[in-house]
């Protein structure tokens, strides 16, 4: 394998927050990833014999694919589960599926409202979990996201991320990711859609170690000023649904546009973890413009999550 991997301190490790990691890990799976990206066939054998387990209780575009994909190219196979079709979906313990799957498979990927049932699955599996996404964080798509503003900005420390929309799973990892890299993050929410207060608190203490300054806002111009970088996700997550109509009225001033892009820097990049709503959250001068680099981002799902599952399940 080559020297740039450095995967020792990982291995059998969950990944469920980036807040479990150190911030020279995070920046080891950075450099692993951008490593595994540029030698591709390097890799093709690493992971020869080995299966992920990918449970999916919500839908997914980016995150199945790119982690089946990522498995393929690394020598692996990926299965997909589905509840609906798993005993889980019909009431066997969390605790029984996860001692079982340990037996098959060399990792386990899930995605699930609940972070709690994640964190149960992580406890019992004696194989290392990776959180696909919970409501509570996105650990996968914040390595993406620093990935791609690594390579668009060639540094993390120092630079303004403004995040604009839902205090969600995806600003929570946002959160994380700038306390881990020294990158300053500014939420800005509606009132009442605030970033969880203990994740907040947390980040802020990992930050204490970098120096980045986490800032919860309801003044989306605030956030934005002199921005590096623009991010946005939708109003309404998996299992909000319901309260689509009521957050349209609610996050009406909070959406990404030309006139709120004006306040960032001139370079500034947006980035989207996407599916996205052209018109609600984002407009599609912004999201389809010259400043965007959400399709790099989802791309590069697929190699920090190489990064990852390399680092999990190679004791190298
Ligand atoms: N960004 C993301 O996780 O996309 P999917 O829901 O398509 O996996
Ligand atoms: N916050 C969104 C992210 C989708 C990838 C959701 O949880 O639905």
């Amino acid at each position: 394998m080559n020297a740039a991997i450095e995967n020792k301190t990982f291995y059998g490790r969950d990944f469920l927050t980036l807040l479990d990691y150190k911030p020279n890990e995070i920046e080891a799976l950075l450099r692993n990833a951008l490593e595994i990206k540029q030698n591709k066939a390097q890799y093709a054998d690493a992971l020869k014999g080995q299966s992920l387990g990918m449970i999916f209780e919500n839908a997914s575009t980016r995150t199945r694919v790119s982690f089946e994909v990522g498995m393929t190219q690394l020598g692996g196979h990926a299965l997909f589960l589905s509840p609906r079709d798993m005993q889980i979906g019909r009431g066997e313990p969390v605790k029984d599926t996860a001692n079982v799957l340990s037996r098959y498979v060399d990792a386990i990927m899930i995605r699930t409202n609940s972070h709690e049932l994640v964190c149960e699955l992580a406890e019992h599996a004696s194989v290392p979990v990776i959180n696909a996404l919970t409501d509570a964080y996105h650990p996968c798509q914040a390595m993406a996201d620093l990935l791609t503003i690594y390579e668009h900005k060639k540094v993390l420390k120092g630079l303004k991320l403004a995040y604009v929309g839902d205090g969600n799973n995806v600003a929570h990892s946002l959160l994380a990711a700038g306390a881990k890299v020294g990158m300053d993050v500014s939420i800005a929410t509606p009132v009442g859609y605030e970033v969880d207060k203990d994740i907040f608190e947390k980040a802020k203490k990992a930050a204490e170690e970098t120096g980045a300054t986490l800032i919860q806002t309801n003044d989306a111009k605030e956030a934005v000023k002199d921005a590096d970088v623009i991010y946005t996700d939708v109003w309404a997550s998996m299992g909000y649904e319901q309260e689509q109509d009521e957050r349209m009225k609610q996050f009406n001033e909070y959406q990404v546009n030309t006139e709120l892009a004006a306040l960032a820097k001139d370079d500034f990049i947006f980035l989207h973890c996407l599916p996205a709503h052209r018109g609600e959250e984002v407009s599609a001068d912004i999201i389809d413009g010259t400043h965007s680099v959400v399709y790099d981002q989802a791309e590069n799902r697929l190699h920090a999550q190489k990064a990852i599952l390399l680092a999990l399940l190679t004791n190298s």
